[in-house]
């Protein structure tokens, strides 16, 4: 034990600021194998109801009323509070290697702040190294030996030849369910319509989800171009280069190209009611196409981004932008009516040095704001204490809709007996505050500094273990599984129906008589 104590202690050294240090060590080593939660409302995403819930090496062993348990039992009291699945983050880049630089939050740093906000598993998007899946899938194990929570990988696809289809049946195998094609960030990630209709192919094939990031970047390009030349080179430029019209086509185009192979669709960071009318327009139309809001783009608008000082705008660039006035009150709408399915933060952080490296041309700045500690409060003081949704819908909006569509559920966004003990218990009656200065992410700066609200997540127990309680974590590198993720979700289901009823649609080829002329 304390040969594993001073491994983690030099571990943390090197991950964390000192300040910070405090927090990851007490007494025990955290474990804490059978708990009894208490006299809570169990919130789950169909149901809720006042029961006790009693977990067992890192299971939910049962859930009703009354459980009497011994005394090497831990008790935690949630009278008067509401118990939940832990937060599922479907969409965050840790230890991210992008523009010239490296995401300030890796896989322990990251996924401690999360926990600190009430999520409990998140899946991150593995960077090809040279295209080549394989060789990105080796670097992100390595990187993600630091973990403290359970999470997941999205594959990206950033070219297409022979070896890439053979090399996503091995990332199928490997646990990875989801692909994500860029149709931005020209020159690095960004592919052709020709690769994405060849990959929405491929993830048909393989029962994978094709995600995109939707917006055209070679009108980008060209809007980066009129800026600069414009004079304008500042954080502002980021916005005006890439104005929503570019998501709405990018989005409406893989919509388009995603239902002419009928293989269902994933819209990460949808930020523009442009996209979202998109999205909206498909599945009334009956296409299976999933839109994620992020935090950022529900709750923030871009004024900030015309921000005198330089930092203070900066820390706000992200890819699509956040928009103007307007677009956050229209994704919150659509999440509340069920046409945005789950919320994600693309949890993408660099501190204030990294974001200067554009300092005199906005296309420098590194692209990405914060979000994974909290997401699970502010979708709460946006969407339920406003009256959009319930606490049931919150349920499904930050866990148990993730869970389903990567395929994980009831083990993952679910309080029921057998179910990961992946919860939190969270005071409705408590206020959250936001600074960098308590924080737990390493960056040096957040994009919600001095925002509070009402709602807290008091505890968050994780596989098991009460990670964060009385404002404290209590977190081991190393600690957090790999969740392997398997194919054909519930948008394949009927798929070959739906494909079989188009091929006799064609009534063709049509069987003619060859006559002599
Ligand atoms: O600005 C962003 N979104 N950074 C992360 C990369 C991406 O596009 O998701
Ligand atoms: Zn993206
Ligand atoms: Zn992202």
């Amino acid at each position: 034990m304390a040969h594993l104590r001073s491994l983690i202690l030099l571990l943390s050294i090197s991950l964390w600021p000192l300040s910070g240090l405090s927090q990851f060590f007490d007494s025990e080593d955290g474990s804490s194998s059978k708990i009894l939660i208490k006299g809570g409302t169990v919130v789950n995403a169909d149901h809720q109801e006042v029961a006790d819930v009693y977990v067992e090496d890192g299971i939910i062993v049962a859930v009703r009323p009354n459980i009497k348990v011994a005394d090497d039992v831990t008790v935690l009291d949630a009278t008067g509070k509401l118990v939940m699945p832990g937060g599922i983050d479907p969409h965050t880049h840790l230890a991210m290697e992008f523009m010239g630089t490296e995401t300030i939050d890796n896989f322990f740093s990251g996924q401690a702040a999360a926990l600190a906000g009430g999520t409990t598993m998140h899946i991150d998007f593995v960077i090809p190294v040279n295209g080549s899946l394989s060789k990105g899938y080796e670097a992100y194990v390595e990187k993600a030996k630091l973990s403290c929570m359970d999470y997941g990988f999205h594959m990206a696809i950033t070219k297409w030849d022979d070896v890439v289809p053979k090399e996503m049946e091995i990332m199928v195998e490997k646990g990875i369910n989801s692909f994500k094609f860029f149709l931005a960030y020209k020159g690095s990630l960004m592919i052709s319509d020709e690769l994405l209709l060849e990959g929405l192919k491929k993830c048909k094939s393989l029962g994978a989800l094709a995600m995109v990031h939707a917006e055209n970047g070679d009108a980008v390009f060209e809007g980066q171009k009129r800026m600069i030349e414009l004079g304008i080179t500042g954080p502002e430029g980021h916005a005006l280069s890439r104005p929503p019209v570019l998501e709405g086509e990018a989005t409406a185009r893989a919509i388009r190209l995603a239902a002419f192979v009928n293989a269902p669709l994933y819209i990460v960071h949808v930020m523009s009611s442009d996209a979202m009318e998109e999205i909206s327009r498909a599945q009334k139309s009956g296409q299976n196409v999933i839109g994620e809001p992020v935090v950022s783009g529900l709750v923030l608008d871009d004024s900030v981004l015309w921000d005198p000082d330089f930092i203070t705008a900066a820390k706000f660039v992200m890819s699509p932008p956040i928009r103007a006035k307007g677009h956050g009150k229209v994704l919150q709408a659509a999440l509340s009516t069920g046409i945005l399915k789950l919320v994600g933060t693309d949890h993408c952080t660099f501190n204030s040095a990294q974001k200067s490296l554009g300092i005199d041309d906005f296309r420098k700045i590194p692209n990405g704001v914060n979000g994974i500690e909290e997401r699970m409060h502010l979708v709460w003081d946006t969407m339920v204490e406003s009256g959009q949704i319930s606490a049931t819908d919150y349920v499904r909006v930050t866990s148990t809709e993730c869970a389903k569509l990567f395929n994980i559920y009831p083990r993952k966004g679910a309080i029921r007996a057998g179910s990961d003990a992946d919860i939190i218990i969270f005071n409705p009656n408590s206020t959250f505050h936001i600074s960098a200065h308590s924080h737990h992410s390493r960056s040096d700066t957040n994009v919600y500094e001095g925002r509070s609200g009402k709602g807290k997540v008091e505890v968050t127990i994780a596989g098991g273990r009460i990670v964060w309680e009385n404002e404290e974590l209590n977190v081991v590198p190393g600690s957090g599984k790999y969740i392997s993720m398997p194919p054909f979700n519930y948008l394949y289901h009927g798929i070959n129906k739906a494909d079989e009823k188009y091929l006799t649609s064609l009534k063709a080829p049509v069987n003619r008589i060859k006559q002599s002329l």
